[in-house]
């Protein structure tokens, strides 16, 4: 059949197809991202970096680009990993804010928190309410709580040594980081370290940022997951309603306490905000309360549990940089408390050190270049475009950080710029940790106490434990693979 000017249908479908490559292949080279460097595949898809994020393997493999492309790589059509400690300060200021990229409400679905929120007035709002209770003056009324909470976990430790002939420090760091959040958030905790057994709770907390990673990426399946069930996908928002349903408990406990001891009851880490939604409902419904607590127990356990594990590992592992801290540890005082770690410069070493070889957070964090785009570490990149900067890869730079995977708190006693700028275990600028003071009380108490009491601590191999078990998984949060950790101190 002729159709138009002699030509067959047949062929002008493989015109039409012709056509439609070929327009196909223009945007995608037209992308000003191609100029970038980069393997080829980035620029045409973003499938091999979902690929990776379904592996627990984002961060390696964005890592292994930097290794191969440099310090600006393309990671995918729409994305640039950076590891530049300039252009780094850059992406996370405070002020001519890159905000936070759609990843963070696909990855906590559902109401915004202060966390995820990508709207600036929210995010002010929220955080102006939260700031004082967390920051290091604010937390210093909750110092005894903190130090029960560690005392406990090494009483459970020592128990479990005498009945196992070894203990689980992941287990009992995780219990200590639960029920610390929640004690201070709603001012009862979750009694982990009292009924000492894993819970739907604890097994949820331990799912939470799996579940978020594979939202983020997978946003379209997210969606169909309400119309056709996909159990691993669907697991996701059931751990996120059962949160929500924990949040809703916790929250009620603490307007409890409120109720009967009135203005008298112990601050917590949320009173302020509590505040706000009993003095003008208007401007903070208790919707918003509970989705920044469930914030709170998200992000305040997990992160601690997993650097905390690691540093005892890894002291465990390395009896010289345990002797050392031993010999200074045996400088404090009887009864001494967290004022007297903080003046410890080792200890504080060694924490910054776990924080960057082990950083909970190792993966990219996601921002939007401004309009009008910027420039970042020598390459142009337009409005609009994503940049992250990972955790990962800043930490293992060469030229900033010498033979980057030796673990060598001494590196920290004179930082240079560079180290101090590409150090980024808490993120930056005005999305930076909000527990940050709160997580280094836990990690200075727990490593002071641990170490004093069990001063012959070394790795254990009971029941099969061996490094491979400490090899790390990372969905979008870090932590060992088996989830357990055995050491012993006889
Ligand atoms: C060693 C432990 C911790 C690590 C490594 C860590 C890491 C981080 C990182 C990297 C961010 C920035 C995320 C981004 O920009 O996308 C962040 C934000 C946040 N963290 Fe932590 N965190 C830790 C402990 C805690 C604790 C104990 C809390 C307790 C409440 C907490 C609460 C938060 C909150 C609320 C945010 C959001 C801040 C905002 O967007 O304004 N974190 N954390």
């Amino acid at each position: 059949m002729e159709v138009l000017g002699g030509l067959e249908s047949g062929q002008l479908l493989l015109i039409a197809v012709g056509v439609a490559i070929l327009g196909y292949t223009y945007t995608i080279l037209s992308n000003p991202l191609a100029r970038l460097p980069g393997p080829w595949y980035t620029l045409w898809t973003e499938t091999i970096l979902k690929y990776n994020v379904v592996r627990g393997q984002r961060p390696q493999w964005v890592h292994s680009l930097h290794e191969k492309y440099g310090t600006v790589v393309r990671i995918t059509p729409k994305e640039v990993s950076i590891q530049d400690p300039n252009a780094v300060q850059q992406m996370y200021q405070i002020k001519g804010e890159f905000l936070k990229s759609q990843f963070y409400e696909v990855f906590l679905p559902g109401n915004k928190n202060v966390f995820s929120t990508t709207d600036v007035n929210y995010h002010r709002r929220h955080r102006k309410l939260l700031a004082s209770e967390i920051s290091e003056s604010g937390l210093a009324v909750h110092r005894p709580t903190v130090d029960d909470k560690v005392r406990m976990a090494i009483e459970g430790m020592a128990e479990e040594m005498e009945k196992r002939g070894a203990t689980d420090v992941y287990r009992w760091s995780l219990y200590m980081a639960t029920d610390v959040i929640g004690e201070l958030s709603f001012g009862s905790s979750f009694r982990m370290l009292e009924s000492r057994e894993e819970t739907q709770y604890t097994r949820d907390l331990k799912l939470i940022a799996f579940a978020g990673g594979l939202r983020s990426t997978f946003p379209f399946l997210m969606k169909v997951t309400k119309y056709v069930p996909l159990p691993v996908l669907s697991i996701g928002t059931q751990i996120r309603e059962r949160i929500r349903v924990y949040a809703t408990q916790a929250l009620s406990r603490h307007y409890k306490i409120v109720e009967e001891q009135g203005r008298n009851a112990k601050p917590t880490l949320l009173s302020k905000l509590y505040r706000a939604t009993e003095d003008d409902k208007d401007m903070l419904p208790f919707d918003e309360l509970r989705e920044d607590a469930m914030a709170y127990i998200a992000a305040g356990s997990d992160t601690t549990t997993n650097t905390l594990t690691y540093l005892i590992w890894t002291l465990c592992k390395h009896p010289d940089i345990k002797a050392k801290l031993l010999a200074e540890l045996n400088t404090l005082p009887d009864g001494f408390t967290d004022l007297d770690l903080k003046k410890l410069p080792y200890l504080d070493h060694v924490i910054q050190e776990t924080l960057r070889l082990h950083s909970a957070a190792p993966s990219g964090l996601p921002r939007v270049v401004p309009q009008g785009g910027a420039t970042l570490a020598g390459h142009f990149i337009p409005g609009g475009y994503t940049v992250s900067a990972q955790a990962y890869s800043m930490h293992r730079n060469p030229a900033v950080y010498p033979e980057p995977l030796k673990f060598d708190p001494s590196r920290w006693e004179n930082p240079t710029r560079a180290m101090k700028d590409a150090f980024v275990p808490f993120g930056g600028g005005s999305r930076i940790c909000l527990g940050l003071h709160l997580a280094k009380m836990e990690l200075r108490l727990a490593t002071a106490r641990l170490f004093t009491r069990f001063p012959n601590a070394t790795v254990s191999h009971l029941e099969g434990f061996t490094d491979e078990d400490m090899v790390p998984i990372m969905f979008f949060l870090m932590k060992p693979k088996s989830q357990r950790c055995l050491i012993d101190a006889h």
